[in-house]
C-alpha cells in the first residue's frame, strides 16, 4: 500500500471539516449548543488543532499553502458561527414577542413576613395618647441616673432594700440604671416651675427575673403639680384613664399602699377585664386569682418632703403621681402568660397582635 502523503491527509481532513461544520452549526438549537459546537472545531483541543498537529510532517514547501487554507477556513467558520448566532437570537426574540403578554393588572404578591408593632409599643402609644388627651405633656430622661434623683430626693432612706446592690444595677462610678421612671419627677421639679402636668414613658431596670418580672422593663409615670390638688383629682384621672384604656364602666378601686415619695400612697385595681366579676360575690378567674380585681399601678399624693427636696413649697403646691408597668398592662390586655414572650420577639408571637 502506497504511503499516504501528509499534505493530502491534512487537506482531506480540512475539506471534510469544511463540508460538515455548517450543518453542525445549523443543528444547534440553543446559543449554548452553538457555542459548544464552535469550540469543538476551533477550540484549543478542537478538531482543527488536531489536524494542524500533523503539519510538521508535511514538506516545508507545502506548509505555506496549507496555512493559507487554514486561515481561510477559520474565517469561514467564524462567519458561519456569527450568522447562526444571529439567527438563534432572532428566533428567541420572536418567541418572546409572540408569547402571551404580561398581565399588568394582576395584583402584586405581598411579602410573607410583614413587620409588626410590638405589643408593649402598642400599649405605650395608647397610654401616651390618653394622657395627652387629658392635657399631660410628655417628658424624657436618662436611663443611667444619679442615686440622688432615683432614690434620695424621692425620700428613700439610705438603707432601703431597693438601694441595695442585690436589687439594682449600679455602675462603677456610683450611678445606677434607674429602677423606675419616678426619677423624672425630681428632674422636672428641679428644672421647671409649677404648675406642671406630664407623663414620662421609659425603660427601667431591676434585678428581678421570673415569669412576670424581667430585669429590663418599661414604665409610664404620670405627674401633676398645681394648687389644691387632692386625692379626688387623682381618682378622677384614674377613672378616666381606666375607661379610655379598658372601656366604659371599668371599675377602679384604690388600696392603701406604701411608696416613700407619696402620702397617702395607694395601689390601683381595675375590675378584672377577663371575668368582669368586680363587686360581685361570685368567684372570678385564674388571672385575677378569684378576686375579681387586677392591680395595674401605684400612685399617691406627692410627699411634702419630696417637694422640699426639690425647692418647692408644700404649703403652696400639691400634686399626685402614678406609675405603671407597660409589660404588665400588655400581658393583661393580650392574655400573655409569660413576660419572656415579650422580650424574645419571636415573629410568630408578634404576628398575633
Ligand atoms: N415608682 C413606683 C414603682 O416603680 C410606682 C409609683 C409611681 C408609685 C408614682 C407611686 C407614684 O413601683
Amino acid at each position: 500500500m502506497a504511503e499516504t502523503n501528509p499534505t493530502d491527509t491534512i487537506e482531506t481532513a480540512l475539506a471534510n471539516l469544511r463540508d460538515s461544520f455548517l450543518p453542525r452549526f445549523r443543528a444547534a438549537d440553543t446559543e449554548q449548543a452553538l457555542r459548544d459546537e464552535n469550540a469543538k472545531i476551533l477550540g484549543k483541543k478542537g478538531e482543527l488543532t488536531a489536524i494542524l498537529k500533523q503539519l510538521g510532517r508535511a514538506p516545508a514547501e507545502s506548509r505555506k499553502a496549507i496555512g493559507e487554507k487554514v486561515n481561510a477556513f477559520k474565517q469561514e467558520v467564524e462567519a458561519g458561527f456569527g450568522s447562526c448566532l444571529k439567527n438563534l437570537q432572532r428566533l428567541e426574540r420572536e418567541a418572546e414577542l409572540s408569547a402571551p403578554p404580561f398581565d399588568l393588572t394582576l395584583p402584586g404578591r405581598a411579602p410573607v413576613l410583614a413587620g409588626h408593632k410590638h405589643p408593649v409599643a402598642m400599649v405605650r402609644e395608647d397610654v401616651v395618647a390618653i394622657f395627652r388627651q387629658l392635657g399631660f405633656a410628655v417628658f424624657d430622661g436618662p436611663e443611667i441616673e444619679h442615686e440622688e434623683n432615683n432614690f434620695t430626693r424621692l425620700g428613700f432612706p439610705p438603707d432601703h432594700p431597693a438601694t441595695d446592690m442585690q436589687d439594682s444595677f449600679w455602675t462603677t462610678s456610683g450611678k445606677l440604671l434607674r429602677t423606675h421612671t419616678s426619677n423624672i419627677q425630681i428632674r422636672a421639679m428641679t428644672t421647671i416651675e409649677p404648675p406642671m402636668a406630664f407623663i414620662a414613658p421609659g425603660t427601667v431596670y431591676r434585678r428581678d427575673d421570673d415569669a412576670t418580672h424581667s430585669p429590663q422593663f418599661h414604665q409610664i409615670e404620670a405627674f401633676l403639680v398645681d394648687r389644691n390638688v387632692t386625692l379626688a383629682h387623682l381618682k378622677g384621672v384614674l377613672a378616666e384613664f381606666a375607661e379610655r384604656l379598658y372601656g366604659p364602666g371599668t371599675p377602679v378601686r384604690l388600696r392603701p399602699s406604701y411608696f416613700p415619695f407619696v402620702e397617702p400612697g395607694a395601689e390601683v385595681d381595675i375590675g378584672c377585664v377577663f371575668c368582669k366579676q368586680a363587686n360581685q360575690t361570685r368567684a372570678g378567674c385564674n388571672i385575677c386569682k378569684h378576686t375579681g380585681w387586677i392591680e395595674i399601678l401605684g400612685c399617691g399624693l406627692i410627699h411634702p418632703v419630696v417637694f422640699e427636696n426639690c425647692g418647692i413649697d408644700p404649703e403652696q403646691w400639691s400634686g399626685f403621681a402614678l406609675g405603671m408597668g407597660l409589660e404588665r398592662i400588655a400581658m393583661l390586655r393580650y392574655g400573655i402568660p409569660n413576660i419572656k414572650l415579650l422580650f424574645e420577639n419571636d415573629p410568630r408571637m408578634l404576628a398575633q397582635f
